[in-house]
């Protein structure tokens, strides 16, 4: 199977029993995800794009978590700061105004 480069997983809130519960969703976390997915396409990021249970950082949501790399971002609520997380995974780097440090 093809493996994706990166994994971008965003928290979506969810649950045991899969009602979503926690901060993240609230926020905006699931609305943000078909910018997520327009903008790995059009970057043409090898990257897959997946919605997750609670990520118990609850108090930092949203939170999007980026492996391999192991980036955990927070207050990741609007497409400004989907595209300053973009832009740094692009160049390499981790995004310092959204790392959860
Ligand atoms: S609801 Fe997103 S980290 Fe808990």
């Amino acid at each position: 199977m093809d493996k994706p480069t990166h994994h971008i997983l965003v928290c979506a809130s969810f649950r045991v029993g899969g009602d979503p519960k926690g901060v993240c969703h609230k926020k905006g976390s699931v609305d943000l995800l078909p910018y997520i997915e327009e903008e790995v396409l059009d970057r043409g990021l090898d990257a897959l794009v997946c919605s997750t249970g609670c990520m118990k950082q609850c108090d930092s949501g949203p939170i999007m978590v980026i492996y391999p790399e192991n980036y955990w971002y927070g207050n990741v609520d609007s497409q400004e700061a989907v595209d300053a997380i973009l832009d740094a995974l692009e160049d390499g780097e981790v995004c310092e105004d959204y790392n959860l440090a």
